[in-house]
């Protein structure tokens, strides 16, 4: 059975959640980092920063099309442990490893969102099924970026 229309905005609010808490953790880490090995990883998170404030901008529109509202600080509740900046500055793998979790959490979550929406809501679907490509292909540029950084 389909998902109500509560339902899939109560999802879409989760997913925008993640989406802006995923922009503050790169950005902390973008500017955490230190040392020769971090600077590819460095550039690459600032560069997914615009990305995911797209996923938060293009869910945020979707809320707002099915009658939602849109969280603003007071209301976010934050949950990314794995991706809070290291105490040593020069953890880069520490940091990838964190980005991976992320970008897991959230194909898990889109993909929840797809079987949500099936056989009723296309256009959240569609979405959603755009935001999760995004997501895959993050997770597999830093799977790339792990290989390489913890070769012996
Ligand atoms: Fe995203
Ligand atoms: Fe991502």
């Amino acid at each position: 059975m389909a998902a109500s229309r509560e339902e899939v905005i109560a999802a879409l609010r989760k997913a925008y959640m993640m989406e802006v808490e995923t922009v503050i953790n790169y950005l902390a880490n973008s500017l955490h980092l230190e040392g020769v090995r971090a600077e590819a990883i460095k550039s690459s998170l600032a560069a997914d920063i615009n990305e995911e404030l797209t996923h938060a901008r293009s869910l945020g529109n979707r809320i707002k099309q099915l009658g939602g509202t849109i969280p603003g600080s007071k209301e976010l509740k934050f949950s990314q442990d794995p991706l809070q900046p290291p105490k040593d500055p020069t953890d880069v793998v520490g940091v990838i490893r964190g980005v991976l979790a992320a970008e897991d959490d959230a194909i898990k979550h889109y993909q929840s969102i797809i079987r949500m929406t099936e056989g009723d809501d296309y256009v959240t679907q569609e979405l959603a099924i755009s935001n999760l490509a995004d997501e895959d292909a993050h997770r597999q540029q830093f799977e790339g970026y792990l290989k390489e950084y913890t070769k012996g």
